[in-house]
């Protein structure tokens, strides 16, 4: 087991990518927070992976809630070894409709989200030394512009920006800060991406979803699953001497 005695805190995790990485990183001998703000969700998904996991309210926008739920995972885990900061929201639309509530909605939990747990989880490892694994989930969107999807990929070019700028910052503490950035991934948060290109471009729903896994080199759409490899090694001491680093788990979509 890669994980054996590790605690980690992952944002998002009631359902999708960060449930699988909760589960997997149990498999490997960690006991994990699943924080989120749909906290009944959260409850259950921690009931459905075993004593291993607990359940965190947590809204990544608001910062009492940040310092509760990093209080919480202290108290209940002992320690935080692993942050994964993988909550996020999607949005799109034409350049000229962009709303700028909707453009701080999702830069809020995106980047500031991302940002204040990750600072809030490093003031801990730092008082409690020994260092740490800091986690971020970019995407393929942070690579390069979408003709209807500026806000969100300008979140998650921040989000590899931030994980460049922490991970020099903070591995002098022993912390490393890597991120990875998923291709197209099966799943609701996918489901909510294809009824914005049904609305924008016209398309019947599942059409865009099924053009882009037969667009993935690899043939298909990523799971949840195929995104845990990585995830566990990023966390591992297998990874020590990485720092700063976005890895592309995204089936040959992206070079970079
Ligand atoms: N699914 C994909 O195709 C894909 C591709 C590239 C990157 N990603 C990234 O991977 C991560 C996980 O994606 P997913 O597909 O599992 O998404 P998802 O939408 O299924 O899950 C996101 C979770 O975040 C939670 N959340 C939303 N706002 C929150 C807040 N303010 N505070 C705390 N929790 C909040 C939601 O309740 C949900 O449980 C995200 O960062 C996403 O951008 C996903």
């Amino acid at each position: 087991m890669r994980l054996a005695g590790k605690t980690a805190l992952i944002t998002g995790a009631a359902r999708g990518i960060g449930r699988a990485f909760g589960e997997a990183y149990i498999r490997e001998g960690a006991q994990v927070a699943i924080a989120d703000i749909d906290g009944d969700r959260a409850a259950q998904t921690a009931r459905e992976l075993g004593k291993a996991a607990r359940p965190i309210l947590m809204d990544v926008t608001d910062q009492s809630s940040i310092d509760q739920a990093v209080q919480d995972a202290i108290t209940g885990l002992g320690r935080i070894d692993i942050l994964i900061n993988n909550a996020a929201l999607f949005t799109a639309a034409p350049v000229v409709e962009i709303d700028r509530d909707d453009f701080n909605r999702v830069f809020s939990v995106n980047v500031a989200g991302t940002l204040f747990t990750m600072q809030a989880v490093a003031r801990h490892m730092i008082a409690r030394g020994g260092g740490g694994k800091i986690i971020n989930m970019a995407s393929q969107a942070g690579r390069r512009g979408e003709p209807l999807v500026a806000v969100y990929c300008a979140t998650k070019a921040a989000v590899i920006s931030l994980t460049q700028s922490a991970g020099l910052n903070l591995i002098e503490h022993g912390i490393n800060v890597n991120a990875i950035a998923p291709g197209v991934v099966e799943g609701e948060h996918w489901d909510g991406v294809d009824a914005f290109f049904a609305k924008y471009e016209g398309k019947p729903p599942g059409q865009k979803k099924a053009e882009v896994g037969a667009a993935v080199p690899f043939g298909r759409m990523g799971t949840a699953t195929d995104l845990t490899g990585m995830a566990v090694f990023l966390a591992s001491s297998e990874a020590d001497y990485i720092v700063a680093q976005t890895y592309n788990v995204d089936g040959g979509n992206w070079m970079s």
